[in-house]
């Protein structure tokens, strides 16, 4: 029987052209470097993992170094903004298995500062998080419901490890979920953005001002994440 031909994806998807050149005046302005750099001794660190790209999940270059930022960062507290369907906790909490993760996803929460253009939020409330409890890390994960610019971060200040901001894409809104990240981190923690390329301008630039606040963020070679690793 002749196998089924892949899914194509439509080229507007694979190129698009008018989100990357307004990116163009920010993605270079956040510099590249490599895992080893920013984590000496990441390249003895070895994992096993499991992944679907399926449901606005991570790419699986992504997922791989989430993972190991994860087994090499050893956090005992994660925070996540942008549960979805919670392929990202899942990764997360496998590689920490000490660890304590809070999640947040906007539930019936209307979007404070606006909806990502092409990308509403996750309708099926049910469904959110279905991966990391079906993976059997319910009882380390607490599920939050909210819109993560009116969340209320108190009880989470100074606590955080690791943290990983992958909810709205637009500036506003990256901006607004790193301040409130910032203050909910220990010294010493990761914070890791997804989609800081040219298909979201709204991460880079948020991610310049952040730098611009003298916060050493960079994008990291080979995949669309970004990452800060505070003093
Ligand atoms: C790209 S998906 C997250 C993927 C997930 N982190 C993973 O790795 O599988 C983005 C999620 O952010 C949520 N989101 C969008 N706007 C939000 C907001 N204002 N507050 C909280 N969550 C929001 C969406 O509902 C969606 O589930």
């Amino acid at each position: 029987m002749a196998a089924s031909s892949p899914t194509v994806v439509p080229w507007y998807s694979q190129f698009p052209a008018r989100a990357a050149l307004s990116a163009l005046r920010f993605v270079p302005r956040v510099p590249l470097t490599s895992l080893e750099q920013l984590f000496p001794g990441i390249d003895e660190v070895e994992i096993n993992l499991r992944h679907s790209g399926r449901d606005r999940a991570l790419w699986h270059g992504e997922a791989y170094v989430l993972s190991l930022v994860t087994a090499y960062a050893k956090p005992a507290r994660i925070l996540e903004i942008g549960t979805a369907s919670g392929q990202g906790t899942a990764l997360m909490a496998a590689q920490a298995p000490e660890a304590t993760v809070d999640t947040l996803d906007l539930g019936n929460d209307a979007p404070s500062l606006g909806e990502q253009r092409g990308q509403p939020p996750w309708q099926d409330l049910s469904s959110i998080g279905a991966a990391y409890r079906d993976a059997g890390f319910g009882d380390r994960v607490t599920q939050h419901f909210g819109d993560s610019a009116r969340f209320d971060y108190t009880p989470l200040h100074g606590q955080i490890d690791l943290a990983f901001i992958d909810g709205a894409h637009t500036y506003e809104y990256v901006k607004e979920d790193t301040a409130n990240v910032l203050r909910c981190m220990r010294p010493g923690g990761v914070i890791v953005w997804d989609d800081c390329d040219y298909r979201s301008p709204g991460v880079s630039r948020a991610l310049v001002e952040v730098r611009g606040q003298g916060h050493q963020v960079h994008r990291i070679v080979g995949v669309r994440l970004a990452m800060l690793r505070l003093p």
